[in-house]
């Protein structure tokens, strides 16, 4: 059956959940996040069996993902209700400004109303770049109402 394709001049993908075969795609695309050496065997297969995170890839015409979006949601006090992150989200260069983006996005936007989420953040990249700021726009992400700090545990 062929792929359902965005458009007539765009190559065709379909967006599914990772398998653990993707793991040596996921950790290229990861390092194009900025994340070298990141998704090792181990935990590629710890996360893709974690009952409270979904990896999601939109994969091209061999089936080989060129786009990865993990999701992971819980529940939250203040919400009375879950929330959920967008943790990753990349698409390799030569496959941007295709529709990737948006199809990985609005398939975890359809998982969040499935489980019933109050609330979608995007967890913005380490070194956002414009075309990082346009996306978020043109997919109705809005400034957080407050900053998040990090350390070690
Ligand atoms: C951000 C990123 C995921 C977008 O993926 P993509 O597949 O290229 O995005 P899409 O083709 O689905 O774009 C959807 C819309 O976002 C906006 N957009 C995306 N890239 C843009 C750019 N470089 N300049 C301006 N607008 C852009 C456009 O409105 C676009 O719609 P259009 O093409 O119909 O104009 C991709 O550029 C990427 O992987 N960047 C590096 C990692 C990163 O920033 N990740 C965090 C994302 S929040």
């Amino acid at each position: 059956m062929p792929l359902p394709s965005h458009s007539a001049t765009t190559p065709a993908f379909r967006v599914r959940l990772a398998r653990r075969g993707d793991g040596e795609q996921l950790g290229m695309l990861l390092a194009e996040l900025g994340h070298a050496g990141a998704g090792d065997t181990a935990t590629v297969h710890w996360v893709l069996s974690h009952p409270e995170i979904e990896v999601h890839v939109a994969a091209d015409g061999s089936d080989r993902p060129l786009g990865l979006l993990s999701f992971s949601h819980r529940p939250q006090l203040r919400l009375s209700g879950r929330i959920a992150t967008i943790d990753e989200l990349v698409v390799q260069p030569n496959a941007r400004r295709q529709g990737v983006g948006r199809a990985l996005v609005q398939r975890a936007l359809e998982r969040a109303r499935v489980l019933s989420v109050k609330r979608v953040e995007l967890q913005l990249p380490s070194a956002p770049t414009e075309a990082t700021y346009r996306f978020c726009e043109a997919m109705g992400f809005r400034d957080a109402e407050r900053g998040v700090v990090t350390r070690a545990p």
